[in-house]
């Protein structure tokens, strides 16, 4: 989906991840995760957690909007904002693995990447580097 550009975008990806957590497949956690990000391209992708019997098996829905991206747009694809909602009042920011997985397509230009997450009094918006100071990055 090609974004909306303009002030309203973050407020479009925010509702995008609100609706796409109605998919979540979460019969275990009872946790109903959506996922929403804004590619450098100007384009959008949804996700939402999948979870598994084999708890370990389960994935994020932050991750699955990433996946998505790149098998839309290829490897040079880059996040510039990325949602996350849940069905829950609790302050839930993506956990360390996914924070992970957005640095390795951190936009690397002035604005940086922008993370949007539920907190009880809003949405927070963070920067990745802010989340993440000291990523993993491979160095040979
Ligand atoms: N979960 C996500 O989808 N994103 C996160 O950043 C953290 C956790 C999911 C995984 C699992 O299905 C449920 O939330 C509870 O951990």
């Amino acid at each position: 989906m090609k974004a909306k550009t303009g002030k309203g975008t973050y407020d479009h990806l925010k509702k995008l991840a609100t609706q796409v957590q109605h998919q979540a497949y979460a019969p275990y956690s009872k946790f109903h995760v959506g996922a929403a990000l804004l590619t450098v391209k100007g384009n959008i992708y949804t996700g939402c957690n999948v979870e598994n019997a084999s708890f370990g098996l389960t994935s994020c829905a932050e991750r699955n909007a990433i996946f998505r991206a790149i098998a839309e747009e290829g490897p040079d694809m880059k996040i510039e904002a990325i949602a996350v909602s849940v069905n829950s009042s609790k302050t839930f920011p993506p956990c360390g693995a996914c924070r992970q997985v957005i640095a390795e397509f951190i936009n690397k230009g002035k604005k940086g990447t922008t993370v949007i997450f539920d907190s009880p009094k809003g949405s927070v918006h963070r920067k990745l580097d802010k989340l993440l100071p000291d990523s993993f990055v491979w160095k040979k």
